[in-house]
């Protein structure tokens, strides 16, 4: 599943445009099982580039998206769904606390008319977007202190308004449409909620008839950093660390979230599905959290925007020429800024992941006398290598190590046009190889040039 991501490729008018409509057909032809379009505005107010489902004149647009989807790929399509308060360059922001029950009650109103806009469109699900630092998650948050029956630190009151919005969805959906809702496991911030209210969310989405609970975690305005000037970014903190891990971060670290509520739900008899998120990019770890019940579905934004034939590459055993995800958020950045998301690995220019083209047979090759060398000087490892050969581009190159004689590791990619690499992370006591990998745009590997061997001066 590819779960929501902004583009920032529509104006700040909210409609879908031709590079939107674009960017989701190329993720259609990776084909895989769900693709949740980006977080859309159920109201009007301000917020950059950001995709809107605020009146009835935004569904023409969003239908022709779902048509271009479908004339490619069996893609399941569902559109994330989004209420959010204002925030200014100051720093000031309104609060849930500014809210008036009657600003309450249009915020569920504006939910039900989006959702059945997003039906209208022609999308086989809606997602009610209640994580991160946004107005539903508000609510659901431990540092909820409206002092009414919204809020407080009563679970109940603090469910109130994310329960009148999911029953309303229902109501204007009706029963034979898909609901699902994207909420933390944890907020990740001091006084926030762990998994244990996550758990008990959940029971209660899933006997308000969800149909499926992707987790995510943290991303809140709590602990984010402020640069003057410039709006609030929520994934600024160590909260937005746990949302969109960095390549410092053990993979699948957030998969004891979904485990925890899919253990409770099932101890209470639901059998809704729970979707994982969160640096899940390789097909072991997803078979394995899946074998071991700890989700029912997997969820994959980064590494499908690194390389959105990731499904098919696998579905067809062709694990070899997936385009790995590095990690390094150069696409949160971008999304930060309000500047067009693109994936860092992409050659300069092209506004999509590139297609394979047609003709190309062969894998990369390194030419006859090419090494690759390696220096190892004041902590960091040093690596040269020529350009590799191509029927079409050379996209990338794969950069691997091994530590004291073991197991070949990728460690991170360099773009076709670099020819060096600077590993920071690797200790002076330890024996390191190093091996490059060239790939093509079919992401079709080279033989490994190298090995290099480096060792650092004794401590
Ligand atoms: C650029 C960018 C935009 C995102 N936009 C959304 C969004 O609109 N709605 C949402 O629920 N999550 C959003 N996310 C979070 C992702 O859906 C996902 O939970 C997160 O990236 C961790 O998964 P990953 O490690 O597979 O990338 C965004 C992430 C990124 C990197
Ligand atoms: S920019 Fe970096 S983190 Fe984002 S998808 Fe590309 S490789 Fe992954």
């Amino acid at each position: 599943m590819l779960p929501a991501m902004v583009t920032r490729l529509s104006g700040a008018d909210g409609f879908v445009n031709g590079a939107i409509r674009d960017r989701y057909v190329r993720y259609a032809r990776g084909e895989p099982g769900l693709m949740v379009f980006e977080a859309m505005g159920v109201h009007a107010a301000k917020s950059g580039p950001l995709l809107r489902a605020s009146s009835d004149s935004f569904v023409p647009g969003l239908r022709s998206a779902v048509d271009a989807c479908r004339s490619v790929s069996p893609t399941r399509l569902a559109a994330q769904i989004i209420h959010f308060l204002k925030i200014a360059r100051s720093g000031w922001r309104q609060r849930i606390q500014d809210l008036s029950p009657q600003d309450i009650a249009q915020i569920v109103d504006d939910y039900g008319e989006a959702a059945v806009r997003i039906r209208e469109a022609g999308f086989d699900a809606v997602e009610l977007h209640m994580a991160h630092a946004y107005t539903l998650s508000s609510f659901l948050s431990r540092r909820n202190d409206r002092r009414d029956e919204f809020g407080g630190r009563a679970l109940e009151n603090r469910l109130r308004v994310p329960s009148m919005v999911l029953q309303r969805v229902r109501e204007c959906v009706g029963d034979d449409y898909v609901i699902g809702i994207r909420y933390d496991g944890e907020e990740a911030i001091k006084d926030g909620y762990s998994v244990e209210d996550a758990s008990m969310f959940a029971t209660r989405f899933a006997a308000l008839g969800a149909d499926y609970l992707s987790i995510s975690a943290g991303g809140k305005f709590e602990d984010a950093v402020q640069t003057p000037g410039e709006p609030l970014y929520p994934y600024t903190g160590y909260s937005g660390d746990r949302c969109m891990p960095s390549a410092a971060y053990p993979d699948g670290l957030n998969v004891y979230l979904s485990d925890g509520i899919r253990q409770a739900l099932r101890e209470r008899g639901f059998a809704t599905p729970v979707v994982a998120t969160g640096k899940i990019r390789t097909p072991e770890l997803a078979h394995k959290i899946l074998n071991e019940g700890r989700a029912d579905m997997i969820g994959m934004a980064r590494q499908l925007l690194a390389d959105p034939d990731w499904p098919k590459k696998i579905r067809e055993g062709h694990a070899d020429r997936v385009v790995p995800c590095v990690y390094n958020n150069v696409c949160k950045m971008l999304d930060e800024r309000f500047h067009r998301v693109r994936c860092t690995l992409w050659r300069s220019g092209d506004a999509h992941a590139p297609d394979a083209p047609d003709g190309a047979t062969e894998a990369p090759r390194w030419p006859q006398d090419g090494a690759l060398h390696a220096t190892f000087a004041a902590g960091r490892v040093r690596l040269t290598w020529p350009a590799a050969h191509a029927d079409h581009d050379v996209y990338g190159y794969l950069v691997l190590r091994s530590e004291n004689g073991g197991a070949w590791r990728h460690i991170d990619s360099a773009r076709g046009v670099a020819l060096r690499f600077t590993d920071v992370n690797a200790m002076s006591d330890t024996a390191y190889r190093y091996q490059i990998v060239a790939y093509d745009l079919a992401g079709r590997r080279s033989t490994p040039l190298g090995p290099a061997a480096v060792k650092g001066d004794p401590v």
